[in-house]
């Protein structure tokens, strides 16, 4: 009973996936939580509150006024909840928290709470990216609001794309996470994420396909359980609550970023995709279309990881990863060995919905003289705890 002694305010905003509360509520009510329901107006229109009072812990409130059980429902709630969680999110519930504007019980209820608030938001693609929700989200965010992402996937009347509601289990894997110990309090973290971009004249650059996701969602979990964290990173993406980003673009300039930072680091996770090989000259202009097609001589660029392996100070631990296609055992122990690391991440980045871009992963932990430990598919911050509960149990060993 993960959640056992927990008030978890359920907000339910109105959306078509609103019946999906139910399920959450199951969830967490399962997991030992109590749930306390609040619908909005039009969250009552696609879930009977009926449905909902009858799986959370107690009858479903929607009205600021005219409660019977108190005249100022919405401090009450506030004040005694150990987690608000609002899914799902529409654009509306979003805007209206990131101003503080009190129109409703459940507008009313987030502003007058000091626990912590996690939102899910579920809208059309067009709505998630609209510039006022990304600035609303990127406010909210810096405020140290939990986001849970929508997923990609099948949306209202047939559409597909990114809004969708993220998967119920893994709202409430989040929730569960919000109540993990903070065991890594103290404890300074370097994380590198994205994918390095080395030119090859004034506009051309051979890059990769890294979007940053599994490195961020690192850095968000371990800032969450309680480590001070660094991001050194080669994309723009939301700044995780309490971790500092240093932006880099070129293999050499991570290279200078990560052997500033690491030795004072406890511990050291290069998820980023990086370059193994650049070009030895870059042309100061524009290479020109009509003087036919160049010839582009390349030279490896430094390996990061294995210059960090060579200087690691006694007690870091140190973790990478190692993107593979076929042989993921035997590719990962060797790259565990040749760069003398703690612990290889491997993900076999040609299986569905794992690695490059995607919102989810699925790896497998090997460390030397230990079985293999498997993280199935399941979002990135999720394979991000599993990654960094290993990290935690190899310091206990370490310290005996
Ligand atoms: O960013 P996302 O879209 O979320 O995708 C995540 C990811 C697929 C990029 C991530 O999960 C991942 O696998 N990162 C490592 C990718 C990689 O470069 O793997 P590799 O097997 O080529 O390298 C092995 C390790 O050496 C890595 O930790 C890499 O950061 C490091 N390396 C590689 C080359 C180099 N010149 N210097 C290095 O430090």
């Amino acid at each position: 009973m993960t959640l056992a002694g927990k008030r978890i305010v359920l907000g339910v905003t109105g959306g078509i996936a609103a019946y999906k509360a139910v399920e959450i509520s199951r969830r967490l009510v399962d997991a030992g939580a109590h749930v306390v329901p609040v619908m909005t107006e039009g969250a009552a229109r696609f879930l009977g509150p009926t449905t909902l009072s009858a799986l959370a812990s107690e009858p479903v409130r929607t009205r600021l006024w005219d409660d019977p059980a108190t005249p100022i429902p919405h401090t009450e709630i506030g004040q005694a909840a150990d987690l608000i969680l609002v899914a799902p999110a529409t654009a509306r519930i979003i805007a209206a928290y990131r101003m503080g504007l009190s129109t409703d019980l459940l507008t009313n209820v987030l502003i007058a709470t000091r626990a912590p608030v996690m939102i899910c938001p579920a809208m059309h693609t067009e709505m998630w990216e609209h510039p006022a929700v990304v600035e609303n989200i990127a406010v909210l965010r810096a405020r140290g609001v939990r986001i849970v992402e929508p997923e990609s996937g099948r949306l209202a009347g047939g559409d597909v794309g990114t809004g969708r509601l993220a998967d119920p289990a893994a709202i409430v894997a989040a929730v569960v996470r919000e109540f993990a110990p903070r065991d890594l309090d103290g404890l300074s973290m370097v994380v590198s994420a994205g994918g390095t971009r080395e030119p090859i004249d004034a506009v051309r650059v051979i890059a990769n396909r890294s979007s940053g996701k599994q490195g961020y969602a690192i850095a968000e979990e371990a800032a969450a359980r309680g480590a001070s964290v660094t991001l050194v990173s080669t994309v723009e993406r939301p700044v995780p609550a309490g971790v500092e980003v240093v932006r880099v673009e070129t293999a050499d300039q991570m290279h200078a970023a990560m052997e500033r930072i690491a030795p004072d680091s406890d511990v050291v996770v290069m998820a980023a995709a990086v370059a193994d090989f650049r070009p030895v000259r870059v042309a100061a202009g524009k290479i020109k279309k009509h003087a036919g097609i160049p010839e582009i001589e390349l030279e490896p660029t430094p390996d990061i990881l294995a210059a960090l392996g060579e200087r690691k100070p006694a007690g870091q631990v140190l973790v990478g990863f190692a993107a593979e296609t076929d042989d993921l055992a035997a590719n990962a122990m060797s790259k565990l060995e040749r760069k003398r690391l703690d612990l290889i991440v491997a993900n076999d980045v040609s299986a569905p919905a794992t690695g490059f871009q995607h919102d989810t992963n699925a790896v497998t932990l090997f460390t030397r003289g230990e079985p293999p430990i498997t993280l199935p598919l399941a979002d990135k911050r999720t394979i991000a705890a599993g990654v960094l509960d290993k990290i935690v149990a190899i310091r206990h060993a370490a310290a005996g």
